[in-house]
């Protein structure tokens, strides 16, 4: 009996070790790169144990705040760029597919940019100058740096119409060619996106396609659809991520998923029973590691049966300490846990790639 439990722990020691050594970023198919969202700390070096994961295991970075139009141009006479030359040199540096996020986007944006002089809400023209000259600058300052751009992010609604954006109703349905044309005027060499979350629903995802192919009737250049894949232990189905990935790649287009996390908490109104809003405050149970670690197998699966079209998959962010998605509570959706240690999640990564070459 003692020999059998003696075994069995070796073996899991063992199995972890196997999984320790593997490298995310070795294991993946030709043509398709593993990366991860950084925040501040991880790309200045103030996190050294989350600097070490990044370079050892991914060849991709996107930033999760540090490039957005706030940050970098809050003010109409100023840009800010520190941060975010650290962030592209740190990628540059590790011989990295650096990534810019975003450049036109409703939200994490200054209101002075939709302001008119007036008072009142700034024309098209002004709102066209104002883009131009954003994306110009700031694509023009990573030019040859940043291998690929989200240009224009979350603009369809769930019904697959435009979303009224600031951006749409001061400039009107064309502002999204425009921000491309833009674009690619500041650097020919870059490749631009499309980014958008729930691409597994069918309304939205013809929206987007009706947007991509309206571009491509314009002669407008555009690269790839980014998939952002918030998604849940059982939603979206396994069916539903395969048709979309399908449909989006029927345009021609390179998918991607650029912002994968697995939410684990429920969606509970304000003020509900900590219990239940925050059930895992004092640890995931195994069950629910063992599903979680399921979950990412089974859509790795997808990605690799589909490796001709997926170029790319992106972890917004590294461990559950840095996720967006905890807000207050305990959640679990990454690869890594709190203290940097590879989850079940991690090994069950390693083993569908490894059984996938
Ligand atoms: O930088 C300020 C800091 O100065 C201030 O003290 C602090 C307190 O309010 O806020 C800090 O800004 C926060 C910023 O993250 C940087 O940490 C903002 O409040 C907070 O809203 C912002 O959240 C980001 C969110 O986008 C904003 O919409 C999340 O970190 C980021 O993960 C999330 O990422 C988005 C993608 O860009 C697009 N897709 C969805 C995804 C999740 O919402």
């Amino acid at each position: 009996m003692m020999r059998w439990i003696v075994t069995a722990a070796g073996f899991a020691l063992l199995a972890a070790a196997a999984h320790q050594e593997a490298a995310l970023k070795d294991l993946m198919p030709k043509g398709m790169v593993i990366g991860v969202a950084l925040n501040q700390r991880q790309f200045e070096g103030g996190d050294a144990a989350a600097g070490d994961i990044i370079t050892r295991h991914f060849n991709q970075i996107s930033p999760e705040n540090v490039l957005k139009p706030q940050p970098t141009h809050p003010a109409a006479d100023r840009y800010t760029f520190d941060a975010a030359d650290r962030y592209v040199q740190f990628g540059v540096d590790r011989r990295m597919q650096v990534i810019g996020h975003t450049l036109v986007w409703h939200s994490q944006t200054g209101a002075w940019v939709f302001q008119g002089t007036d008072g009142k809400p700034a024309d098209r023209e002004t709102l066209l100058a104002r883009m131009r000259d954003h994306i110009h600058t700031v694509v023009g300052r990573y030019k040859g740096k940043i291998h690929g751009w989200d240009v224009v992010n979350e603009a369809i609604e769930e019904d697959g119409s435009l979303r009224k954006s600031p951006w749409q109703v001061g400039i009107g349905d064309d502002y999204i060619a425009r921000a491309f044309e833009f674009a690619r005027e500041a650097d020919p060499g870059a490749e631009l996106y499309y980014n958008d979350f729930n691409l597994e629903m069918p309304a939205k995802r013809a929206g987007v396609i009706k947007l991509v192919r309206d571009l491509q009737a314009r002669k407008v250049r555009i690269d790839g659809i980014g998939n952002q894949a918030h998604w849940r232990l059982e939603t979206p189905t396994l069916e539903e991520i395969d048709t979309s990935l399908v449909e989006l790649h029927a345009t021609g287009l390179k998918v991607m998923y650029t912002e994968l996390d697995v939410n684990l908490l429920p969606n509970t109104p304000r003020g509900a029973d900590p219990a239940v809003a925050n059930p895992y405050a004092n640890g995931l149970p195994d069950d629910v590691q063992r599903q979680l670690a399921r979950r990412y197998a089974d859509v790795f699966r997808v990605f690799l049966k589909h490796r001709d079209a997926v170029t790319r998959v992106t972890f917004w962010g590294l461990s559950d300490a840095d996720s967006w998605l905890n807000r207050g509570r305990m959640n679990y959706p990454l690869l890594w846990d709190r203290q940097r240690q590879p989850k079940p999640a991690f090994a069950a990564v390693v083993d569908a790639l490894r059984n996938a070459r």
